[in-house]
């Protein structure tokens, strides 16, 4: 149905796209797969005109197609759901799924209109937002199911969604894999670009991989590939083994981060606990269960109204800023909203936070010295930039390692960690962890939330499972592992208020 042949795209002097084709068949899901910086953003955003190529050419149903916009692209039935999210913030959920042109009715926008159009659409997706509330509002997930509810009212024939669960719960995402197969069988071409390796093999018809801006395997069926070929195909070499899960011996250190009878309202009731030195700590719950209003309460975002929250030094966070001054890191996958500045460029902002937690006072280090210490953090985490370019020009997964960097550099004492790894690709996700386990047996303190439960298990000493703002449970040992974390999250506990 599409065809795309011989593209090429260059940025700067980085060689974005090398010569990268695809082909994308009505019925079938074709999943697209590379390392960060591979070239998997550029290339769909060349095929729904976001972006301009250099060479090559596209052909819809047989005809040479050249869309100046995404706008046009979607006219012509090509829909796209990029990577960063665009939602827009201040609009409510309804306005935002029609951003081309809301219906009218007698000249007005027309609410009842929106709805009833849009409601067979939330249901298939199985989300139920409230029709008024600002998009801004809502989690990360529900924004990424609402941007795919908006590519699907465009009623496209060929829907392209990058990396379009990498912020979902793992329900979500299995909801979204099926809507994905039964788009395709309603003769939908998809194509489908995903670091979940796993979760690829279940949806694809076939599988193409990017290296280095060439296609190093075109279009196979992916009843063919394993996923070890997959890896090796993407990396060019076979996946270094994984570290053994939690495999730091845990030595804790006394009491480093506690919360004493933590009331967050709406969010906590009344929680204790704690986290040693060197412990590794999850926080599980479905959205909306407390367990990142435990993070936003280290990190000085939330501010409790009963109870108390003690950094390993003793004091409390008072605000998001002071924690970062007392050593606390908060990394979250949200980079778009939390992470960088994009317009700075890249050591700007990994040494920014470091200036923070220096305070005022000290001399300004020599930019030289910056920048030489930023290409420290860039060689270590493998991050493929340019250390003086804009951190906007960096793909998708290396952003989310410059956020690492810019709060390694820091030196933190806490990490509060929610989703670190979204859109990392496998084998930058392995480098990480790593660097999470060494911070902990340096004896820091980790904790940290995750959509991804594999992540939890790998990673945790403990799991800590909330539910309607309280813990429910606590996993360890041989009760940590996905299918009992799944089941802790989702069972029943009543509501203690109720
Ligand atoms: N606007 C831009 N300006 C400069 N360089 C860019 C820009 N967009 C992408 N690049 C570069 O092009 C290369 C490919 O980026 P792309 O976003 O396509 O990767 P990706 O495969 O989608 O990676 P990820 O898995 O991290 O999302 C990278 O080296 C990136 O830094
Ligand atoms: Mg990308």
């Amino acid at each position: 149905m599409l065809v795309a042949s011989g593209l090429v795209k260059h940025y700067g002097g980085v060689t974005a796209l090398d010569g990268v084709g695809i082909d994308l068949r009505a019925g079938e899901v074709h999943a697209v797969v590379g390392e960060n910086g591979a070239g998997k953003s550029t290339l769909v955003k060349i095929i729904s005109g976001v972006v301009r190529p250099e060479g090559g050419t596209i052909e819809l149903d047989g005809a040479r197609v050249r869309f100046s916009d995404a706008r046009q692209a979607a006219s012509q039935g090509v829909a796209i759901v990029s990577q960063e999210l665009m939602t827009y913030d201040d609009l409510t959920v309804l306005e935002n799924l029609f951003p081309y042109g809301a219906p009218r009715r007698g000249g007005l926008v027309s609410a009842r209109e929106m709805r009833r159009l849009a409601q067979p659409v939330l249901d298939e997706l199985g989300l139920d937002p409230p029709p008024h509330v600002r998009t801004g509002e809502l989690p990360l997930a529900d924004r990424q199911l609402l941007e795919i509810c908006r590519a699907l009212l465009q009623d496209p024939r060929v829907l392209i969604l990058d990396e379009p669960t990498s912020a979902l719960p793992r329900d979500a995402a299995a909801r979204l894999a099926a809507v994905t197969r039964r788009l395709a069988g309603r003769g939908l071409a998809v194509l489908y670009i995903s670091h979940f390796l796993e979760e690829v093999m279940r949806v694809a018809t076939r599988v193409t991989v990017l290296r280095d801006g060439k296609v190093v395997l075109p279009g196979a069926p992916a009843a063919d590939v394993g996923l070890d070929f997959l890896v090796t195909a993407m990396l060019g070499q076979p996946a270094r083994d994984a570290a053994p899960p939690a495999a730091v011996p845990h030595r804790p250190s006394g009491t480093a981060v506690s919360l004493t009878g933590v009331t967050v309202p709406g969010r906590l009731r009344s929680v204790s606990l704690a986290a040693a030195g060197g412990e590794i700590v999850g926080l599980a719950g479905l959205q909306g269960s407390g367990h990142l209003a435990v993070l936003d309460a280290v990190c000085g975002r939330a501010r409790p109204s009963a109870g108390e929250v003690r950094l390993p030094n003793g004091r409390s966070p008072r605000s998001a800023r002071h924690a970062v001054t007392e050593g606390v890191a908060y990394i979250s996958g949200d980079r778009k909203g939390r992470g960088l500045m994009l317009d700075k460029p890249l050591w700007e902002n990994i040494t920014s936070v470091s200036w923070l937690g220096q305070g005022r006072g000290g001399s300004m280090p020599r930019r030289a010295r910056l920048i030489e210490r930023a290409h420290g953090h860039l060689e270590r985490l493998r991050i493929r930039g340019d250390v003086r370019a804009r951190a906007g020009e960096l793909s998708g997964g290396n952003q989310q390692k410059a956020v690492l960097a810019k709060w390694l550099d820091a030196a933190p004492s806490v990490l509060a960690l929610d989703d670190p790894t979204r859109g990392v690709d496998v084998g930058a996700r392995g480098e990480l962890h790593g660097i999470v386990r060494d911070l902990a047996s340096a004896g820091r303190v980790v904790l940290i939330a995750s959509t991804d439960l594999a992540e939890l298990v790998e990673l945790c000493h403990r799991v800590l499972v909330f539910q309607h703002g309280r813990v429910v449970d606590t996993l360890d040992g041989d009760r940590l592992t996905e299918p009992e974390l799944s089941l802790a999250m989702n069972a029943g506990f009543a509501d203690p208020a109720l």
